[in-house]
């Protein structure tokens, strides 16, 4: 990791591609009946490195600080204290290096499909020909061909995803980060999109941090697995993830059983609502 305790000489690894380092975040909240603030820590002394071209997903009980982190690596959202750097330099705002894809879709209503694509594009700057022809070599990867001058509203949510996805994608950025993105599909067309945009980070050897509720979905996507404890929103331990790739099938192995139970195990001693979860849960795929 990035030696960013001497202030002379910060030895930097190639490998690594986002640093977080001692990232805390305390917000000033309005206790109940009162007019008195007080403190709530939302993230304590976080410290991650995610390699270069690393697809990392990140687990974790509702409140635990996904979110907060996610909008501070993009820019959003900047910690009370600690830093976080790409390729070296401090990350202070949000930049076209990092595509975000969030879980409500955010598309432009009034924008066809192919000028939702081409927003990042305009923001560049890239001439109408080019334009086109990229945003149709996006629309085509994520399998929209024929919906190029439809509305959003036209459009599933399946739909509307990848449409998210291609506009996150087109104006290529070397980072994408996704929060719970595809939470609001029916399982099916999350399975193919779990597969889709596994495709897609092959081919275009992107860094992604993904967030998740869905246990499966992190074991079938993930080079390395953060899980997170709340109340403060801590790591509570990193799992490599060391499935053979394509893992086409791999959910009826042995190994992903043994990473699924060992990730529940490690949510269900951080989480007061644990029995209920439980009691809900699903043996195939298990949400946190
Ligand atoms: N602007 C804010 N002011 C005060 N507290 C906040 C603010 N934003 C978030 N929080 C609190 O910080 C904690 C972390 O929120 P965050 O949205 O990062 O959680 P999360 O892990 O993404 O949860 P979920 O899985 O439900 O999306 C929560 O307890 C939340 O109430
Ligand atoms: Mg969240």
């Amino acid at each position: 990791m990035t030696d960013f305790t001497d202030d002379t000489v910060a030895v930097h690894d190639e490998t690594e591609k986002i640093v977080a380092v001692n990232i805390n975040k305390i917000y000033k909240v309005r206790q109940k009946d009162s007019e008195k603030l007080t403190e709530f820590q939302a993230l304590k002394n976080i410290n991650l490195t995610v390699k270069k071209e690393e697809f990392l997903v990140i687990v974790g009980p509702s409140g635990c600080g996904k979110s907060t982190f996610l909008d501070m690596v993009a820019g959003l959202a900047h910690p009370t204290s600690g830093e976080i750097y790409m390729d070296e330099k401090l990350i202070t705002g949000p930049a076209l290096d990092r595509g975000i894809v969030l879980q409500g879709y955010a598309l432009f209503p009034w924008r066809s499909i192919r000028k939702n694509v081409e927003f990042g594009l305009e923001i560049k700057k890239i001439p109408r020909k080019e334009r086109t022809e990229i945003s149709q070599r996006f629309i085509d990867l994520v399998n929209l061909h024929g919906f190029e001058d439809r509305y959003p509203h036209e459009l599933s949510g399946g739909m509307k995803q990848r449409v998210a996805i291609a506009r996150a994608l087109a104006y290529d950025p070397e980072v994408l980060l996704m929060d719970e993105p595809f939470a609001a599909v029916d399982a099916q067309t999350r399975e193919s999109l779990q597969e889709e945009l596994l495709r897609i980070w092959e081919k275009t050897k992107k860094t992604i941090i993904f967030i998740t509720h869905s246990i499966d979905e992190a074991i079938f996507l993930a080079d390395r697995v953060v899980v997170m404890s709340a109340d403060p929103g801590e790591i509570k331990e990193t799992i490599n993830i060391e499935l053979p790739r394509p893992r086409d099938g791999i959910r009826a192995s042995a190994e992903f059983g043994r990473l699924r139970q060992k990730i529940w195990q490690l949510l269900q001693n951080g989480h007061a609502d644990t029995e209920e979860l439980r009691q809900s849960d699903n043996l195939n795929d298990r949400a946190v």
